[in-house]
């Protein structure tokens, strides 16, 4: 190319509207926003800093995000600590809430004042004081000389002595993780909350619209939301339950857009992704789709269809199996989007293509580093496929399995504290016990066993299955040996379980060694041990070390390019833009969803796709209120390209100012393969537009008292009214409120521009 034309070409490349780059991949730390990332997330139309998301010297947006029950994510959006997180988080509260007269799931509820809102026991919010880059500690007297279980225990006593030289509050704790593979530590200072109410959830036709069916999916119309509070002692500090708490002043929350979101709008979302997998050699990628991948699903395709069987036929079945149900789904369901996306976007030829320029470009000590890595995961392939199957059909899928292992653990109590340690334990479980077999049906667990069984056997074969399985030939043998053993066993009835455990801890661990059930699981357990775990660990150790000279590597390789750390369940940024995709030929989706298709979806009684009556009035009336978009629609979803995963759940969508404008529930099905492999053309998250949680707070709840809570602002229209005050198109972080409860100084919070 002559130079006129090469500039020619960058000209037309730079004048490219901004909302066809698709930038969204990379779940960054937020304390290195500053360096990484905030000269693009400007670029691409954000007006903040760095600083105003992160900081350690004065409120800023991290405050307001709250790690729920350390699996999802939550946010503060009052001034009162009022919390939003996902309807499918708060779930186990609000099932623990509901009976058959008063059903929360059912029907939804508001406490109309603070003392009506409801305690949950156990249940934890956890803020984030400081983040610090502990490596230079951990790796202090590492050498290259040291092999990597040296390395391992010198960089644990490292982080250990720091650990415990570092000044904590009481109710502070301090958590450190590897970052990259193992090349980088950062450790997280943390403040845990211990009262945590409910105060508010729609019913499950509005938390839970599409259940199944369209979980996973887009276009969507779930209002995945319900809401908590955060109580404090009098010190504004975390405290045991007391009727005497308070609601917990934040030093930031999040004010709420009405302006919503258009094609092409900066998104931010804030919040604990759990696991990815980003660096990982195609041939990983590959075992992945191709060995492990099927496994998984053909054998929960076989139980969701026993399962379903009932649950179709009987409707006290479905709700007893319900939860059950979806769990066992969603993962099935991810496995096989991920595998189609992995495909439609010829990952495995990008890896390819990536790592034939590494190999290139790299120093030549590493050149040997893939072709090792390969060799690696071509030996743990059948023990990773058989690792997978123990898992998925003795620990996940058969349910009785999960009794069998308390039992063992009974015996263990006994035989560390005598009848005391056994009591106590026993004590300990019986509320677990109680709630399992409320929803436990023997006769389907034996069907998903014979079916489970068989299956293992035939793909494993006899090397890895007990000697009970050996002499069986046909469905028939599984079936009758399932029949026997769980018509014998006394954990398949919770009337022979009890009268077993309330007889003397001796009788009790008698009886229990002797269960037919209990020899079975125990001799499957340790050829599992034996076997498969011993020769996988094995293995992965060895792959775990290579993966950190291959990080170690591609970034010495790539200079310029900006690596982000694995997802680990700890605070991170990720941001995109709005934006539709094209899942297949011909297919177009647009990035909003409106209350339209709520009731084009509309089925009458179904369990997935009823509409509640009040919601239909609504919808007949146009009794929409300030939460329509600029068509006059109520807006319902919406979806971007930031790179999410598990744990984003109830993270916060967040706009160009710092307000809130969705809430993270779920990824668009063609692009589950994120974890893997993050590809912007069809990798979308899915938020709840925070106008349609409004919408079903104030006008479908009532609660307009939670409404007056919030901060309403209208940050693209520039002066409008809100319902309660004119609010400038400007500064969106509550300064009275920080002045007041925080001792940061008023010269040190900034006009944000
Ligand atoms: N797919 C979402 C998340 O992983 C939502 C799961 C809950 N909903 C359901 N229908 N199972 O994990
Ligand atoms: N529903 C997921 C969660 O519970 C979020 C969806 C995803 O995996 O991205 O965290």
């Amino acid at each position: 190319m002559n130079t006129t034309l090469k500039s020619l070409v960058l000209a037309a490349i730079l004048m490219l509207p901004s909302s066809l780059i698709k930038a969204g991949e990379g779940m960054w730390l937020p304390l290195l926003l500053k360096s990484l990332n905030e000269a693009e997330m400007q670029s691409m139309g954000m007006k903040l800093t760095a600083e105003d998301i992160y900081s350690i010297n004065q409120g800023s947006l991290k405050d307001a995000i709250v790690h729920f029950g350390g699996f999802c994510t939550s946010e503060i959006i009052s001034p009162d600590g009022l919390l939003l997180t996902n309807h499918h988080c708060g779930y186990g509260q609000i099932q623990s809430h509901s009976t058959v007269e008063n059903n929360l799931l059912k029907n939804g509820f508001w406490a109309q004042n603070k003392s009506q809102e409801l305690a949950n026991a156990g249940l934890t919010a956890t803020l984030i004081d400081r983040i610090e880059d502990v490596t230079a500690v951990a790796m202090e007297g590492i050498t290259s000389e040291m092999n990597s279980a040296e390395r391992q225990s010198k960089i644990d006593r490292n982080l250990g002595f720091f650990k415990d030289d570092y000044e904590l509050q009481s109710y502070q704790e301090i958590v450190i993780k590897p970052f990259y593979n193992g090349n980088q530590y950062f450790a997280f200072i943390t403040t845990i909350y211990k009262d945590v109410r409910l105060v508010g959830t729609p019913p499950e036709s509005i938390g839970k619209f599409g259940s199944d069916t369209d979980n996973w999916v887009w276009p969507r119309h779930t209002g995945d939301f319900s809401l908590f509070r955060i109580y404090a002692g009098p010190d504004n500090l975390p405290a045991e339950y007391s009727d005497d708490n308070k609601p917990y002043q934040p030093k930031h929350f999040l004010p709420i857009s009405l302006d919503g979101v258009e094609e092409g709008d900066f998104t931010m979302v804030f919040g604990f992704p759990g696991r990815t997998n980003q660096y990982l050699p195609g041939s990983a990628v590959a075992q992945i789709k191709d060995v492990l991948n099927p496994a998984r699903i053909a054998i929960r395709d076989k139980a969701l269809k026993i399962i379903d069987g009932y649950m179709r036929a009987d409707e006290k079945t479905r709700l007893q199996y319900a939860s059950k149900f979806a769990r066992v789904a969603n993962y099935w369901k991810k496995w096989i989007g991920e595998n189609q996306g992995l495909n439609k976007t010829n990952a495995l030829a990008k890896k390819q293509k990536y790592e034939d320029d590494f190999q290139e470009s790299c120093p030549p000590k590493y050149r040997d580093l893939l072709p090792q890595i390969n060799n690696q995961y071509r030996k743990l392939e059948d023990h990773a496929l058989a690792r997978e199957y123990y898992r998925e059909v003795a620990q996940r899928n058969i349910e009785i399995m999960r009794i069998v292992n308390m039992a063992k653990q009974m015996g263990r109590a006994f035989k560390k504290n005598g009848t005391k340690g056994y009591d106590e334990f026993v004590d300990r479980i019986s509320p677990r016990l109680e709630s399992f077999y409320k929803d436990y049906r023997p006769e389907i667990d034996q069907e998903v066993f014979a079916a489970l069984s068989e299956m293992y056997v035939n793909t494993l074969g006899q090397k890895y299955s007990p000697a009970e399985f050996h002499t069986l030939q046909s469905t028939e043998d599984f079936e009758a040996m399932a029949a026997e053993l769980y018509s014998n066993s006394v954990f398949t009835d919770e009337k022979r379980m009890n009268k077993v455990l309330f007889a003397s801890a001796e009788v009790a661990i008698e009886k229990i060694n002797n269960d037919p059930l209990y020899k079975l699981q125990s001799a499957w357990d340790s050829i599992y041990k034996d076997e498969i775990a011993k020769p996988y660990d094995a293995i992965q150790d060895r792959i775990n070390i290579l993966q950190r000279y291959y990080m170690q590597a591609q970034m010495e390789t790539f200079p310029n390019k900006r690596f982000y750390p694995d997802a680990n369940s700890t605070m991170r940024v990720t941001y995109g833009k709005v934006n539709g995709y094209s899942p297949k030929d011909a297919v177009t989706y647009n990035p909003v969803t409106y209350l339209d298709g709520v009731i084009e979806k509309y089925v009458p009684d179904d369990y997935e796709f009823d509409v509640d009556s009040k919601l239909l009035e609504l919808y007949e009336n146009k009794d929409y209120g300030q939460y329509t978009d600029t068509n006059g629609k109520v807006p319902v979803c919406f979806i971007g390209t930031n790179h999410t995963t598990g744990g984003n759940s109830g993270s916060p969508a967040i706009d160009a100012h710092g307000n809130l404008i969705g809430l993270n529930f779920d990824r668009a099905w063609e692009g589950t393969m994120s974890d893997i492999n993050y590809d912007a053309s069809i990798c979308r998250n899915i938020m709840v537009d925070a106008r349609y949680i409004l919408f079903i707070i104030d006008k479908f709840a009532g609660a307009s008292h939670l409404i007056d809570e919030m901060k309403l602002v209208r940050p693209k229209r520039g002066m409008a009214k809100s319902d309660k005050e004119m609010i400038p198109n400007k500064p969106n972080f509550d300064r009275t409120k920080l002045e007041q409860k925080s001792k940061i100084k008023k010269s040190q919070i900034k006009e944000y521009k």
